[in-house]
């Protein structure tokens, strides 16, 4: 199916947004953005200048001084921060326990929400993050809303660290993804909420499979 149709997933950490969204953009052959990845990509920046992450003035400034690029090699996704391939530095757990400081000011979102916005323009995209149904594409053709409960969340990657061979804890991580979610629920400007015209998927109770299924057949509708 090729579609020109905009979609925005949307939803907490873990709820498994970005597997979803890679799997929907190849059978749709549309583009995938990770727009996470462009806030994690700037904090990884941040943290390497030893910026301070308190001051919404350096990091406004730094928004403006950065240059992020998503390119295909061999048909992966890899992010470009200032010409330099960051795809897996941007996971590491200092950026993930930094980013929320990035993500919550104003200027370096006004400057991320331009640059996705012009990312998706004129084409068929699906976009995750927190706030692209609400705010960078209000008028995405589809917006969903993923969830899962925090245990199951932390389930899942609590299984995928242990599986690289890492040493963690399952409170610990429960806790984190916790406050995170907080961080990202009550921050001022544009918190992960639900779109009013959202559909919202509990893939806590549908596999994987089951909610590409679901938002594939939206498509069709959509398409009509
Ligand atoms: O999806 P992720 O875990 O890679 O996102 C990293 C952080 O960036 C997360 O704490 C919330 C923030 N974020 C955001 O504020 N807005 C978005 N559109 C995407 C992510």
């Amino acid at each position: 199916m090729k579609s020109n149709l905009v979609i925005a997933i949307d939803g907490p950490a873990g709820a498994g947004k970005s597997t979803v969204a890679k799997m929907l953009a190849d059978k749709l052959n549309n583009i995938y953005i990770d727009t996470g990845a462009m806030y994690r990509a700037l904090t990884l920046k941040a943290l390497d200048l030893k910026s301070n992450l308190d001051s919404s003035q350096e990091l406004s400034k730094l928004a403006k001084n950065t240059e992020i690029k998503f390119k295909k090699v061999h048909g992966e996704d890899r992010i470009l921060l200032d010409g330099k391939d960051v795809s897996k530095e941007i996971r590491s757990k200092e950026v993930t326990n930094n980013v929320s400081l990035v993500a919550k000011v104003p200027a370096v979102r006004r400057q991320l929400v331009k640059l996705q916005r012009k990312m998706a323009q004129n084409q068929g995209v699906v976009m995750d993050g927190r706030d692209i149904g609400t705010v960078v594409l209000p008028d995405a053709d589809i917006k969903i809303f993923l969830t899962a409960t925090v245990e199951e969340r932390t389930q899942r990657r609590y299984d995928e660290l242990k599986s690289k061979g890492k040493d963690v804890n399952f409170e610990d991580l429960k806790s984190e993804i916790s406050r995170r979610d907080k961080l990202d629920r009550e921050r001022k400007v544009a918190p992960l909420k639900m779109a009013e015209d959202a559909i919202e998927l509990d893939s806590t109770i549908l596999t994987i499979k089951e909610v590409i299924k679901r938002i594939l057949k939206f498509c069709q509708e959509e398409s009509y």
